[in-house]
């Protein structure tokens, strides 16, 4: 077998997701292999790697050859209430004993926060680097998953607004994100464990150099600014950077693994039957450090 990466639309998307052939994930990688495919993430920031039938261990046992590995302290369910260990991020519609959430459940209103664009744990001090999505059980229809590529849009926006933009710092925090969907329904704990942190609007990234916005759902506030005119220039932020052109939408196949650059760009879930089973494990390669001591 030989590892190959080729670009999923050639033509209108050459370096913005790759399909990864010719590697086999639930066996401990050769060297070459983690450099052939953290060299395709430097490049193409999506990567689709179909027909991996992974466990949690195998999943946790490969994203660990990209850094360290985040615990889901993101999750709303903590403790005796969750169903998987604190290295997979639950991206399913399961309680612990997989009967899919009713849909009511407080668990399942907040995980449809992934339907809103956003990038991984920006909420977090240090956020991610790079997300890995496992598909264990995936509905009949709907469910996708969009990526949009926060390179291409910055490139797109005009030298006055680059300029406008470069050095401002935004507060992210859950309690944006799910505000905007209208759901407020945490404890004080809750409230406490998702405190707002700061991230750098613009972001350079450390191998190719290039620069990308670093926008999310989470983001509610610019520092130095009035909180309603940080919401409208967020907001437009976000139309102009998920414009389609920028979008490549995976359509998932039991047991493909995609894994993301968050520090380039955005995505989000969409929508499927609710009474379905959507069982999809997450593990998360942390950043290096906080976005204000990487360098602009
Ligand atoms: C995630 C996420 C989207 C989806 O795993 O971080 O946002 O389609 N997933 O489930
Ligand atoms: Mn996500």
């Amino acid at each position: 077998m030989t590892l190959a990466i080729r670009a999923i639309d050639p033509v209108a998307r050459p370096d913005f997701a790759g399909r990864v052939t010719g590697v086999d994930l639930t066996v401990p990688l050769a060297p070459a292999e983690v450099a052939a495919i953290a060299a395709g993430m430097d490049r193409f920031a999506v990567l689709v790697f179909p027909d991996q039938r992974l466990t949690d261990d195998q999943q946790v046992a490969f994203s660990a050859r990209f850094g360290l590995l985040e615990q889901a302290t993101g999750d709303l369910a903590q403790g005796a209430e969750r169903r998987l260990g604190m290295t997979i991020n639950d991206i399913s519609n399961l309680d612990r004993d997989n009967r899919v959430l009713g849909r009511d459940d407080r668990r399942r209103l907040f995980g449809l926060g992934n339907r809103l664009w956003h990038t991984d744990s920006s909420f977090k001090p240090t956020p991610a680097k790079y997300s890995a999505l496992s598909a264990r059980v995936i509905p009949a229809s709907g469910g996708n998953t969009e990526f949009a590529d926060m390179r291409a849009a910055w490139d797109a926006l005009d030298v006055g607004m680059q300029g406008e933009i470069a050095d401002l710092v935004c507060e992210h925090s859950q309690l944006f994100s799910r505000a905007l969907l209208g759901f407020d329904d945490f404890s004080a704990a809750e409230r406490r464990r998702f405190a707002p942190v700061p991230q750098r609007l613009v972001r350079r990234h450390p191998v190719s150099g290039r620069r990308s916005l670093f926008l999310a759902s989470h983001a509610g506030a610019i520092r130095g600014w009035p909180v309603p005119e940080a919401r409208a220039l967020l907001r437009d932020l976000i139309e102009h950077a998920t414009q389609r052109a920028f979008v490549h939408a995976h359509a998932w196949r039991q047991w493909d693994l995609v894994m993301w650059d968050n520090r380039v760009t955005m995505h989000r879930a969409r929508p499927y039957d609710p009474t379905a089973v959507r069982d999809m494990h997450r593990t998360t390669v942390a950043d290096s450090a906080p976005t204000l001591e990487q360098a602009a």
